[in-house]
C-alpha cells in the first residue's frame, strides 16, 4: 500500500518480502492483497516499483527504508515483533558505512523505538537514523485515506532525520505533528484504542436503548452533531474486528500493565466487544427458542466491507456459536470463499445470497456489504422458512424489511414488526395461543 503511493507521489520504490511467492505475484502484476484500487494503482506505477526478495538490493536501492511488517498479539497479549527485530537485524548487516533512516510504519509498543536505536548504536551503526511514522489508513479505502490525511506523525530522535521523512509527505496540504519517538507510537495505540471505546461505548447504549425503548440511530446522531463527540465511529453493531483495533486495544492494556498501570477502561472495551457478538445469538433464540437444528444464514463474512480480511472477524464467533448451539449455519461472502472460515468446521459456504437464505429459519447480516443490503430483499421472502432478519449493522430498513414480511431485529432500534408478527408476539409474551 505505502509502496503504491509513494509510487503515485512519483518516488522510485524498492518493495522488499521474505515471501517468494507474494514477490512472485507482484513481478506478475498481481495486487497480493484485495484493497480497491490498489491493483490499479500498482500497474499504473510499475515502471517505479521494483520487487525484490533481497535486502542488499534494497539497501542499495534506497536510503529511506519503511517497515511494514506485522505485529500480531502474542498469547501475553503484548504485540510480536520479531518481524520487526528480524528486519533491523538484516539493516545491521550493512555495516557502519550505512546511513539508512529506517521509518517504523509498523505499530509498535511504546518504546521500541529507543529500543531498536539503542541496538543500533551497541552495533556501531551510528549513522542510521530511526524515525516512528505511523499510519493510519483504513482497510478498504487505505488509498484515500494515504492520498488526503487528516494527519502525518513523525517521531523522531533527530530532527535532520524526521525532516527527510516530512519531506516525503510535502504534497499534503494536512498538519503535521513533528515529536518524540515515544509520543509517535503512543498517538497510534491512544487513537485506535479511542475508536474502539467509541465503538464499545455506542453498543453500551445500544443495548440500553433495547431495554428503554429508544432509538439509538436517532441517539448517535443527536450525540453526533456535537462537535466535540463527533459523528463517526458511531455506528452500533455486533462489535469491532479486524487486524488493528482488537490487537491494539489488547496490546495498549498489556503495556499499561507492564508499566504497572492498570487500564480499567480498555478492559471493559474489550469485554463489551465481545459480549457484542454473542448477543445475536440472544436475539435469534428471542425468536426461534432454541437454535438446535435450525437453519441459520450469515450474510457476509470478512471483519468489515471492502476487504478480504478475516481477522478477528465477528462471523467466526458468531459462526462458532451457532454450531455449537446445533444450528445448521450457511454463510456468503462477495468476496472471500470457503477457506476463510474453516477455522470454524462445519459452515457451508454458498455461491449466492438467495442459496444461503432458503429454507433458512433466519438470516443474520454480519457484514454491511453494499450488494447484501441492497438485495431484493421483498423477492427472497418466500424463499426463506421463517423471515427472521437479525441486522448486524444497522444497515437496512427496519420499515421496508416490516413491509417486506420480515420479523426484524437490529442493534438498539426500535423495530417495526409486520402487523401479524407483532400480533403473533404480544399474544405469545401473553401467554395465550397466537390466532392463526
Ligand atoms: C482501523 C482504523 O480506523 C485506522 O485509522 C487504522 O489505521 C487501522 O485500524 C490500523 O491500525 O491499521 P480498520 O481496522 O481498517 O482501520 O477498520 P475500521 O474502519 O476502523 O473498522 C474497524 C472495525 O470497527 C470494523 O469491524 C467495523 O465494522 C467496526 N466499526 C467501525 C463499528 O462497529 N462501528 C463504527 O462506527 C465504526
Amino acid at each position: 500500500m505505502t509502496a503504491a503511493c509513494f509510487a503515485a507521489l512519483g518516488h522510485h520504490v524498492t518493495v522488499r518480502d521474505i515471501d517468494a511467492e507474494r514477490i512472485a505475484a507482484l513481478n506478475d502484476g498481481q495486487s497480493p492483497i484485495y484493497e480497491p484500487g490498489l491493483a490499479e494503482l500498482l500497474e499504473k506505477h510499475a515502471d517505479r516499483l521494483t520487487y525484490t526478495l533481497s535486502m542488499p538490493r534494497l539497501l542499495t536501492a534506497a536510503r529511506i527504508v519503511f517497515v511494514a511488517v506485522g505485529t500480531p498479539p502474542t498469547y501475553s497479549g503484548d504485540a510480536d515483533l520479531s518481524s520487526v527485530v528480524a528486519v533491523v537485524d538484516e539493516l545491521s548487516a550493512v555495516g557502519p558505512a550505512s546511513d539508512h533512516v529506517i521509518v517504523m510504519k509498523s505499530t509498535v509498543p511504546v518504546g521500541t523505538g529507543q529500543r531498536i536505536a539503542s541496538a543500533l548504536r551497541s552495533r556501531g551503526l551510528t549513522n542510521v537514523s530511526y524515525v516512528s511514522n505511523p499510519e493510519f489508513l483504513r482497510e478498504g479505502t487505505a488509498i484515500g485515506d494515504f492520498m488526503d490525511p487528516d494527519r502525518v506523525v513523525i517521531g523522531d530522535f533527530e530532527s535532520s532525520a524526521g525532516d527527510q521523512v516530512g519531506a516525503l509527505y510535502r504534497p499534503f496540504d494536512c498538519p503535521v505533528v513533528r515529536t518524540t519517538v515515544p509520543s509517535a507510537e503512543m498517538i497510534k495505540y491512544a487513537s485506535n484504542a479511542f475508536l474502539a471505546t467509541k465503538i464499545s461505548f455506542v453498543n453500551e447504549i445500544a443495548n440500553v436503548c433495547e431495554e428503554v425503548g429508544a432509538d439509538i440511530d436517532v441517539v448517535a446522531r443527536g450525540m453526533g452533531l456535537d462537535p466535540r463527540i463527533g459523528s463517526s465511529f458511531l455506528r452500533a453493531g455486533i462489535g469491532y474486528g479486524g487486524s488493528c483495533f482488537p490487537k491494539d486495544v489488547a496490546a495498549l492494556k498489556q503495556l499499561a500493565g507492564n508499566s504497572g498501570y492498570h487500564f480499567q477502561l480498555l478492559n471493559a472495551v474489550i469485554e463489551v466487544n465481545e459480549l457484542q457478538k454473542r448477543r445475536v445469538i440472544t436475539k435469534l433464540k428471542k425468536h426461534l427458542g432454541p437454535l438446535d437444528g435450525k437453519s441459520i444464514a450469515l450474510l457476509g463474512l470478512t471483519f468489515k466491507p471492502g476487504t478480504s480480511d478475516m481477522r478477528e472477524a465477528a462471523s467466526l464467533v458468531l459462526a462458532a456459536r451457532l454450531i455449537a448451539e446445533g444450528a445448521q449455519v450457511r454463510a456468503y461472502d462477495p468476496v472471500v470463499g470457503p477457506r476463510a472460515i474453516e477455522p470454524v468446521r462445519g459452515v457451508s459456504v454458498c455461491p449466492s445470497p438467495e442459496a444461503t437464505i432458503e429454507d433458512a429459519d433466519a438470516a443474520v447480516l454480519v457484514t454491511e456489504w453494499p450488494e447484501l443490503v441492497h438485495l431484493d430483499w421483498p423477492r427472497l421472502r418466500p424463499l426463506m422458512r421463517q423471515a427472521v432478519i437479525v441486522d448486524g449493522r444497522n444497515a437496512l430498513s427496519p420499515q421496508l424489511m416490516a413491509q417486506a414480511g420480515y420479523v426484524y431485529e437490529g442493534i438498539g432500534r426500535i423495530a417495526e414488526m409486520p402487523a401479524d408478527a407483532a400480533e403473533n408476539r404480544a399474544a405469545a409474551a401473553a401467554g395465550v395461543e397466537p390466532a392463526t
